[in-house]
């Protein structure tokens, strides 16, 4: 039996939910239920939800947590992260409140340019294709005068227009290679609008536009975060643990297995303070991952130095940030994460994500050095599981205090509440 369909998207909400019941689900009755749990009773929200996408039929809910203590560059900061994975936000209010007493972190912007690209066919050489490209430049450039308007008188706009030929790598194949300025904005349509208007623009006989989109590859849009401290103020274990810090930063330089895992956790605080934000984590995940593969190989975002004594820790890495614009402004909820964060420009935002980011690679690499990974994961996998099993809050106190030196696992979790219900 043909279970596709035409016009779905026409459907109201219920008839939608009704054909997916009758069609896919096990059991309609709990399949609605699950959806309807989810739906906000707040109309105005859900309107808001539904409006963001097609075809919404409910709201796929990520907790909403806060990291303290975060000194960045002298001033305070608390920061919002969304995020399902247990123990980041811990992690993250753990490395913020070390790092508070040893002179906070230090963060910076170092470039803040975005690409777009117009890519095209043509059989013309190089030189006339640039005779023609060196006529028109000025009036490419004028016929986006009214969409970057706003964004010239906030100090951006479009920074460069270079014509490129890449027949070396493609026969026929040349760009229009544009620089961009976005200011507070992460300035994707901006940038989308004025590649397609540039694009018509040039367009002629002999010129057949492919297509015409921004670059998430950000390699000049770059920030950078630090710690530092003497050796001596890591702890009684300093020396060691620095140099067993520095070997394991080493080692995903070296050694790309290990580097993904490295940077997939520092991509754990990142998203998580994109995603509060409003911002888009796609964008910023594949530009960080094109970043770390900069030299040819794929390597730690993340960088240390054990020099005169003194142990420092730093990122370097592509973020495309907005503080205005898309769904900073329209999702009230990051609107609100902007507002804990005090208002950042653009650029502010780009350092406290890199901070995040950096946080997170310090509280991973600072447990796999010592006590493990596990011990932390499992005291928050621990609440998963008691959750998942319905403990109520006794049974929950009671486990968790069995667990508090035992190896967490479903099975043992189980067990153990099974028992102490038994007794009950
Ligand atoms: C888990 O989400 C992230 C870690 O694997 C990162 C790392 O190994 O550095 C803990």
């Amino acid at each position: 039996m043909s279970k596709t369909i035409k016009g779905f998207s026409k459907l109201t909400k219920s008839a939608k939910i009704d054909w997916l019941a009758t069609n896919f689900a096990h059991d309609p009755i709990p399949f609605k239920q699950t959806l309807a749990r989810y739906l906000n009773s707040d109309k105005v929200v859900q309107q808001l939800h539904d409006e963001f996408i097609e075809n919404t039929i409910t709201n796929f809910y990520l907790p909403y947590g806060i990291a303290p203590n975060f000194i960045i560059n002298n001033k305070s900061y608390v920061i919002p992260m969304a995020i399902e994975e247990s123990s980041v936000v811990a992690a993250a209010s753990m490395v913020a409140k070390y790092w508070s007493t040893r002179g906070g972190f230090t963060a910076r912007v170092l470039s803040t340019e975005k690409t777009g690209q117009i890519h095209f066919i043509s059989s013309r050489t190089y030189d006339e294709l640039y005779t023609y490209f060196t006529k028109i430049k000025s009036d490419l450039i004028a016929s986006t005068d009214d969409l970057t308007e706003n964004m010239r008188k906030r100090g951006g706009g479009i920074k460069e227009l270079q014509l490129v030929d890449k027949t070396n790598d493609l026969a026929n194949y040349y760009q229009l290679h544009l620089s961009f300025n976005t200011v507070d904005s992460m300035g994707a349509n901006f940038i989308n609008s004025c590649l397609e208007r540039i694009a018509r623009q040039f367009e002629k006989e002999g010129i057949e536009i492919v297509m015409s989109i921004l670059s998430n590859y950000l390699p000049h849009c770059i920030a950078r975060a630090e710690v530092s401290c003497p050796i001596a103020d890591l702890g009684k274990d300093g020396q060691n643990f620095a140099e067993k810090f520095y070997q394991a930063v080493q080692i995903a330089q070296v050694e790309p297995y290990r580097a993904v895992t490295h940077n997939k956790g520092i991509m754990n605080g990142i998203d998580a303070v994109v995603i509060a934000t409003g911002n888009d984590f796609r964008a910023v995940e594949a530009g960080a991952h094109a970043h770390a593969s900069n030299s040819g190989q794929y390597r730690s975002l993340t960088q240390c130095s054990i020099t005169d004594g003194m142990f420092r820790f730093w990122i370097e890495i592509p973020l495309s940030l907005g503080t205005v614009g898309g769904l900073t402004t329209s999702h009230p909820l990051a609107k609100l994460s902007l507002e804990l964060l005090q208002n950042p420009s653009a650029n502010e935002l780009m350092e406290i994500v890199a901070v995040a980011g950096l946080a997170q690679n310090f509280a991973a690499l600072n447990a796999l050095i010592t006590t493990g990974i596990q011990k932390g994961h499992m005291k928050m996998h621990l609440q998963n599981i008691l959750n998942q099993l319905g403990a109520n809050a006794d049974e929950k106190a009671k486990v968790n205090l069995l667990f508090k030196e035992e190896t967490v696992s479903h099975s043992s979790v189980k067990a153990a509440l099974q028992k102490l219900r038994t007794q009950a």
